[in-house]
């Protein structure tokens, strides 16, 4: 059998050495997320800024929460911890967050609207101090660390904050930009062969949502970054120009595409939103586009317009108290008075005991 390495969490100094990356490293294959299915590994980045305040971005999932927390205690004392920034609140983050706050009660958490909404859903016991900035609304850490914020929402992650430091230029880019490989290179110095890394990544990850991609792209230029800091894989800084463009090709590639197919699903608690990533995956592997559309967060129109555009149509929902949620029989409201009947349509669904 392969020796693998066992987890460990990796720290180094980014930037101009106020600014550090915590990276939780796993080696082997995971396989609760389709994505990971390359088998080289990855690694849960989290950025620590100290300033006259100190901010923790994105702590990782609840495999590392120990080891995670060790290695921080031994960089920062945490009851000096000022803020945690959230590219985006994912269940398997708690436990990890649930230790930070008990270890840091005085913390005033950082994320977007629905990111707040759904800290509160998984804390419903108790009071956080959260903080939702306004489109025109930084954060001062002092030194020249003046945060902004950017609201990056794609169907799979709507609550997206991408953060931007105008003193270092590292802009935290959250899901975009990663890969998901395992290494000692905490920089892209390497970049040329991560170029199937990245795409890999590109076509599991953000293939089915390459509309919001764009505008994120548009969103992002005008800060003129420097470093591409990403929740998983190496740092963006050789490679920035070339990734930023190949985001962009991928995505027009998308568009191009002759066959298109309307993903339309919602998810309370992740299971049909996990199949959804499959198929999507499925689909486009085989040239088709994919347009994800999330029901909790897609506008009706928005709806309207994709069935209207599309080939065929896929509908996914999960089975709650009997029903598929309101999200989705609005939705197919809408499928039924706008597809044309001719159109190719599929199902799926996620259930437990009727169906
Ligand atoms: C509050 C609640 C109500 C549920 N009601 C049903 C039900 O009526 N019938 C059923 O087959 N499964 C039911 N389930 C199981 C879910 O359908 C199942 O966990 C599914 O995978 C959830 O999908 P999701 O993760 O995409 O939300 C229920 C689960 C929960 C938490």
């Amino acid at each position: 059998m392969q020796d693998i390495k066992p987890r460990d969490v990796q720290v180094a100094s980014v930037g101009a050495g106020d600014t550090s990356v915590v990276r939780s490293r796993t080696w082997e294959r995971l396989k609760f997320e389709v994505e990971y299915s390359l088998q080289r590994g990855t690694t849960a980045n989290s950025y620590l800024i100290q300033a006259d305040k100190t901010a923790l971005l994105d702590p990782p999932g609840e495999s590392f929460t120990e080891i995670y927390l060790q290695q921080l205690q031994q960089c920062i004392n945490l009851s000096q911890l000022d803020y945690i920034i959230l590219g985006h609140v994912n269940p398997n983050r708690t436990v990890t967050l649930k230790a930070l706050l008990e270890l840091a009660p005085q913390v005033t958490l950082v994320c977007s609207k629905p990111g707040a909404v759904a800290l509160r859903t998984a804390f419903s016991e108790q009071e956080l101090k959260i903080w939702v900035p306004r489109a025109d609304e930084t954060l001062d850490l002092g030194q020249g660390h003046q945060l902004q914020f950017i609201p990056i929402p794609t169907p799979r992650w709507p609550d997206g904050l991408c953060t931007y430091d105008p003193k270092s230029r590292i802009l935290f880019t959250d899901k975009l930009f990663g890969a998901h490989v395992c290494g000692d290179e905490v920089f892209d110095e390497n970049w040329k062969l991560l170029d199937e890394d990245r795409r890999y990544y590109y076509d599991c990850l953000h293939a089915a949502q390459y509309r919001q991609v764009e505008a994120a792209l548009d969103k992002i230029a005008p800060f003129r970054a420097k470093f591409y800091a990403p929740a998983h894989g190496p740092i963006v800084r050789y490679s920035l120009s070339r990734l930023t463009h190949d985001y962009q090709q991928w995505s027009q590639q998308q568009t191009d595409k002759e066959m298109s197919v309307a993903l339309i699903y919602a998810s309370a608690y992740g299971n049909t939103a996990t199949l959804a990533q499959a198929i999507a995956k499925g689909i486009t592997k085989a040239g088709v586009a994919v347009e994800s559309i999330n029901c909790e967060s897609a506008e009706p129109a928005e709806i309207e317009a994709a069935v209207e555009k599309c080939d065929g149509f896929i509908i996914g929902s999960p089975t709650l108290g009997g029903h598929a949620p309101t999200q989705i029989q609005t939705a197919l409201g809408i499928v039924l008075s706008t597809a044309a009947k001719t159109k190719l349509a599929g199902v799926f669904g996620s259930f437990g005991w009727s169906g």
